[in-house]
């Protein structure tokens, strides 16, 4: 039901990107957005459509609630990826607004009747697996250029690659400085959303290509060209072992763009080691939190995921190491990690740090016996509370020394089992 009822009698209204390209990729489709033509906002709001932003002309359907948008026409006008004129009235053609588009893919329309409106050749482009832009006019968007490579994450696995045309439109907007506009929020929503999708490696790859990792992200970008051991990185370089992660992270936690974050993140460190040292890494988990906090303050990064990542960059080889720690450092490690007050920290730590040893060339199905191992810990400390070392006159800081202590005695215990069964 496409709830047509309260529009203006002279409007037709259309189904329009996301929604017609995911059902005809046979993939669940998210939200709906629909166009509307022949019409202009006075009868849109007469029929009681409501206005969403001063902007666009963008209402919201009384009865479902979707976004109805009139078909419109942009111009550029200024820098970014706002400053634009915004046309639309009741000449403006479906075809046109088809064209201001992004994706030849995201440029089909579907009628009422089920009909397919297709004249940027969208079918075409989603049976080739191509990520084809509509116009030139892409180039005035630089958000595009990150949209490309959340796309490229979400349908790589589908052999899906970028049109070299648009690559080149891509290049010329990164060249230009174009993407100096955009508030780091944006990035920040499409790096988020790309780190959310099955292989966020393929975002990576595809910023590269066009140069705008080293803008956008350049503390990742610095990892590219950088080696490490190959007896225990076949993978040398430690910007593919980044790739790796990431799109292990993906399988592992599917959708947790906070674990995604971490993985990402968690050896910036290697691009700062001095180069004879290399392929050597000393300290690159105490290093790699000056850059990672950098790029979080820069992007705006939300206070969870800032966090796991620290975390994950601190102590991913505590946690490889596992075995080695003393029952007192566990603990330790667990309470830094705030693994006391929120258990599920832990999880997160132990999936990313996972998704490190696993990110390796050949070494993708290895187990992890340590994720378990540091679970079972925080299990066992968790089960000691303060009450079960209350005694008369224990308070303050004697008080929290004697439950740190019980804490450790019940890991300790807990690995004891743990390494017996
Ligand atoms: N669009 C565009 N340029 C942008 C943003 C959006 O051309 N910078 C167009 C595309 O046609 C897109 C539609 O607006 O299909 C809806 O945008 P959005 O909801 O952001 O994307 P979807 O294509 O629906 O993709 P997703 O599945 O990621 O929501």
């Amino acid at each position: 039901m496409t709830a047509t009822v309260a529009l203006p009698a002279e409007a037709r209204v259309y189904l329009v990107g996301g929604a017609v390209r995911d059902a005809l990729l046979g993939r669940t489709p998210g939200d709906r957005d629909w166009v509307v033509v022949g019409t202009d906002a006075a009868a849109m709001r007469a029929a009681g459509f409501k206005t969403v932003g001063a902007d666009f002309p963008v209402f919201l359907h009384p009865l479902t609630g979707e976004e109805y948008a009139l078909a419109r026409t942009e111009r550029k006008s200024g820098r970014g990826y706002t400053g634009f004129v915004v046309h639309s009235d009741r000449s403006v053609t479906l075809e046109d607004d088809l064209l201001r588009r992004d994706f030849t893919i995201n440029a089909i329309a579907q009628g009422d009747d089920g009909a397919l409106i297709d004249p940027l050749g969208g079918q075409r482009d989603l049976e080739a697996g191509v990520l084809r832009h509509c116009s030139p006019a892409f180039a005035e968007d630089p958000l595009r250029v990150l949209r490309a490579a959340r796309f490229m994450a979400r349908f790589a696995p589908l052999g899906f690659t970028v049109h070299p045309d648009t690559l080149a439109l891509m290049r010329g907007m990164v060249a230009a400085g174009e993407l100096a506009h955009l508030v780091p929020e944006r990035v920040w929503q499409e790096l988020k959303r790309a780190l959310g999708e099955a292989q966020p490696s393929a975002f990576l790859r595809t910023l590269r290509e066009c140069g705008a990792l080293a803008v956008v992200l350049p503390e990742v970008d610095a990892l590219y060209g950088v080696p490490q051991r190959a007896e225990y990185h076949p993978e040398v370089d430690t910007g593919m072992h980044t790739e790796r992660v990431v799109d292990m992270a993906a399988r592992l936690a599917p959708g947790d763009a906070a674990i995604g974050f971490a993985a990402l993140t968690h050896d910036l460190g290697k691009a700062l080691t001095p180069r004879e040292v290399l392929p050597k890494h000393p300290m690159h988990e105490q290093t790699g939190l000056a850059p990672l906090a950098a790029l979080c303050a820069r992007l705006k990064v939300p206070n969870a995921e800032t966090q796991l990542a620290a975390d994950a960059c601190r102590e991913h080889l505590n946690v490889h190491r596992f075995d080695e720690l003393r029952d007192a450092t566990v603990f330790d490690l667990i309470e830094r990690c705030g693994g006391l007050r929120q258990g599920s920290r832990i999880d997160a730590l132990a999936l990313v740090c996972e998704a490190d040893k696993r990110g390796r060339l050949g070494h993708s199905e290895a187990d992890y016996p340590q994720a378990r191992a540091l679970l079972a810990c925080r299990d066992a400390a968790l089960t000691v509370q303060a009450k079960d070392v209350m005694r008369e006159g224990l308070e303050g800081p004697a008080l929290g020394e004697a439950l740190r202590k019980a804490r450790i005695q019940a890991i300790s215990a807990a690995r004891r089992s743990f390494s017996a069964a």
